[in-house]
């Protein structure tokens, strides 16, 4: 029997060191990627795909979260009172967009941790995961398409990227078999960033899940790994492993466009590239970068 999947879980507890001084006071996820906090394009990526339902886990230092989700009176009244309603428009756009809902993850204990932190939300059906550091071009889903290969196959679903061989120590990167689906493959082994040079495949999980809620059953007993951590990748392993009772694990292949906005050069590149796309910015910008790097020196 088929569930419709609803609910989206996005851990955002994490502390954004890399990206210090900018998030002393305010969580990564709400740095402004052009002119929309990073973590808006995910909440939209996943509405986007049929999702109403969303889970934040967040952390101390995260309120602003909330707040960007919710309503802010003063300032929608000022707007109305002007008649502006073009900004009445952007503010509204957060606020209305899914059923929010957030619960700390307490200690920081990783990625596994903080997704276990949503089974008593999520219950007993299948749900999706999000990493705020990827976005996914809203041109080419993805999440939508897993959601479907979940329900076909009723087994869990990772979305994977083919990286270069210097890069696969950055993630968790599968052992895979092909299916007879072009996009598709089984996957028999993970192993959360393998040492350079030791990757079993160079298709590596991008931030992006489709899990059955046997997870959390992996989860609740799942020891520390990579980095003294409890590791998604572990659990994930393990349920491939056993797929008489988990389903199984399958990838589907993304050969979209993705923007990494996880470390300082990816996150200015990111903001580059969708700017450039942008009707109200793209031609000046284009125009300007092609000047400035003609004056760069190598
Ligand atoms: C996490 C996961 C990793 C995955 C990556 C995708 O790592 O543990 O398996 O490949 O997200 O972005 P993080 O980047 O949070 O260290």
């Amino acid at each position: 029997m088929g569930f419709t999947i609803s609910k989206a879980v996005i851990p955002a507890a994490g502390l954004g060191t890399r990206f210090l001084p900018a998030t002393k006071a305010i969580p990564k996820e709400m740095l402004a990627v052009v002119d929309k906090p990073a973590i808006q394009y995910v909440v939209e990526e996943a509405v986007a795909a049929g999702l109403t339902d969303v889970l934040m886990i967040t952390g101390r230092n995260k309120n602003a979260l909330e707040n960007h989700f919710d309503h802010v009176s003063e300032l929608e009244e000022t707007l109305r009172k002007k008649g502006d309603h073009e900004k009445l428009a952007k503010v509204n756009q957060s606020t209305d967009l899914a059923d929010m809902h957030y619960v700390r993850q307490g200690d920081p204990l990783g990625l596994g941790h903080a997704v276990l932190r949503a089974s008593m939300h999520v219950g007993r059906e299948p749900f999706a995961v999000l990493l705020g550091d990827d976005i996914i071009d809203a041109r080419d889903p993805l999440l939508s398409r897993m959601i479907e290969v979940q329900g076909k196959k009723n087994a869990s679903v990772v979305a994977l990227l083919e990286v270069p061989d210097n890069m696969t120590h950055l993630y968790g990167v599968a052992t895979v078999e092909a299916t007879d689906e072009d996009d598709v493959v089984k996957i028999t082994g993970l192993v959360e960033k393998p040492p350079q040079g030791e990757a079993p495949s160079n298709l590596a999980i991008i931030g992006r899940y489709v899990l059955r809620p046997e997870v959390f059953d992996v989860l609740e007993k799942q020891a520390p790994g990579k980095g003294g951590e409890i590791q998604l990748t572990d659990a994930l392993e393990k349920m491939a492993a056993a797929d008489e009772w988990t389903g199984g694990v399958y990838g589907v292949v993304f050969r979209g466009r993705r923007y990494d906005t996880g470390d300082k050069l990816d996150y200015i590149k990111a903001i580059i590239q969708l700017a450039s796309d942008r009707e109200d910015l793209g031609e000046d910008l284009k125009a300007w970068i092609l000047e400035f790097a003609s004056g760069l020196e190598k």
